[in-house]
């Protein structure tokens, strides 16, 4: 137990968490890797009158950090008051704008219970107190609900339109009423006709993004919508680069090229998988992460994994344990973007183990395609598949310890021979 303890205590002190930040969005503009294109598109929506903006795309590609940023910029360089609104799912549209609205003067609450007595006035209210402006007769006992009419997406619009105001409004996702959703597009269809200064910024996970804005099809022409795709190499390595400049630390160049290949492209993977790094060489009083370091590195990062990640996998290996964890590295191995059977035997017997045969590979797939509720490999069409969440891929190869040594060349090479159908298909 001591032992443990002065551990925690040694990582605490070297300060590593505070560089390498797997569950925290980014807060500085220096610590944000890449993006350029991103900011300067959705600062020139909120710049151009009638246009509003909206980041979406996976857990953990970094949509909450670029908004932190853009509202960074946008409050220092172009005088906007940025409110940060994070949704859960007992959230309404009027519940989003409602700290706005007071900071305006509107009080947009009001009381639900109305026979209680009032402190000060001493009458019995028999109807709510109507929220104009803020004053006067507060209940004693608080059980507050929101008048009807500042639910009103319209009647919102106008009262705000001329306020100098960004509201970025993350985690749309979990809102749990499609008409929330509705009455937001429909409040910043309203803005636009304005031409604002009151600019929203939606941020959540979605494969289109349009089902954040409930499929309102009026909204397209006033709203930016920014597909947020995996970073790349370069970005990527500087995430360590820029870490490893704060310490002391030395990450050899083999392993920050391993960790920003298994990462997949999504920051959360380098950040957790550096400073898992780091942890060890902290309490091995080492300086240098070499190649030997990244194997036990990479199984401790694994074990701090979303929750459905490893739930996933592991309700994937249940069965036929060991084969299956080949097969579904052999699969992690191949394109991003999909396999087909073919490739996947191939990378296999290449790469992975030969000695597996092809028919338990094939009742392994259909066994997951099979599995609809934990399912960790989709059928996209017969003989094609994908994992069902990209982040599985990084997760697969963490979990096996999987780095790069001159027998995965082999995979390498397949795999730039396999992504080349996907060049020709996206042309
Ligand atoms: N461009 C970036 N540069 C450096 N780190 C990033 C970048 N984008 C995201 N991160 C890191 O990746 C992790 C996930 O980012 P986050 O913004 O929370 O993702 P999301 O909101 O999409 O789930 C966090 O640790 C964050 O610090
Ligand atoms: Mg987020």
């Amino acid at each position: 137990m001591d032992t443990l303890v002065r551990n925690e205590i040694l990582i605490s002190e070297s300060k590593i968490r505070e560089i390498f930040t797997p569950f925290s969005p980014v807060n500085q503009k220096e610590l944000l890797s890449g993006r350029n294109v991103e900011i300067s598109s959705i600062l020139a929506s909120i710049n151009t009158p009638g246009q509003h903006a909206l980041i979406y795309g996976a857990r953990g590609i970094g949509k909450s950090s670029l908004a932190n940023i853009i509202s960074k910029i946008a409050a220092d360089s172009f005088n906007y008051t940025v409110y940060i609104k994070k949704c859960c799912s007992n959230d309404s549209f009027t519940s989003l704008i409602s700290e706005i609205l007071e900071s305006h003067g509107y009080d947009s609450r009001c009381v639900e219970s109305t026979n209680e007595h009032t402190e000060g006035g001493g009458a019995n209210l028999s109807v709510p107190f109507v929220g104009a402006k803020i004053e006067s007769h507060r209940k004693k006992s608080e059980k507050f609900s929101f008048k009807s009419q500042y639910s009103s997406p319209s009647w919102g619009a106008n009262v705000l339109k001329d306020s100098r105001t960004l509201l970025v409004v993350d985690e749309v996702d979990v809102l749990v009423s499609n008409e929330d959703k509705l009455k937001l597009a429909e409040f910043i269809k309203h803005l636009s006709d304005y031409e604002s200064t009151f600019k929203v910024l939606i941020v959540g996970i979605s494969d289109t993004g349009r089902d954040l804005v409930n499929n309102h099809k009026s909204i397209e022409r006033c709203l930016n919508e920014i597909s947020l795709q995996p970073i790349g190499i370069t970005e990527l390595r500087n995430i360590i680069k820029n870490g490893e400049s704060k310490t002391t630390l030395r990450f050899d160049d083999n392993v920050i090229d391993d960790i920003s290949d298994i990462s997949g492209g999504y920051p959360h993977f380098v950040h957790l998988i550096a400073l898992k790094c780091a942890e060890e060489a902290v309490l091995e009083k080492r300086n240098e992460i070499s190649q030997d370091n990244l194997t036990s590195a990479l199984k401790l990062a694994a074990q701090f994994s979303e929750g459905n990640l490893r739930r996933s996998y592991e309700d994937a290996i249940k069965k036929q344990t060991e084969t299956s964890q080949k097969v579904l590295l052999a699969a992690a191995l191949c394109h991003p973007r999909g396999f087909l059977i073919s490739e996947l035997l191939e990378m296999k017997n290449q790469a992975v183990d030969p000695d597996i045969g092809d028919g338990a590979v094939k009742s392994c797939l259909s066994r997951w395609v099979k599995n609809n509720e934990l399912s960790i490999i989709t059928r996209i069409e017969r003989g094609h598949y994908r994992f069902n969440d990209p982040r599985l891929i990084s997760y697969i190869k963490m979990v096996n310890g999987f780095s790069y040594d001159k027998d995965s060349i082999i995979a390498d090479i397949l795999k730039n021979e396999y992504s080349k159908r996907y060049v020709r298909s996206s042309r």
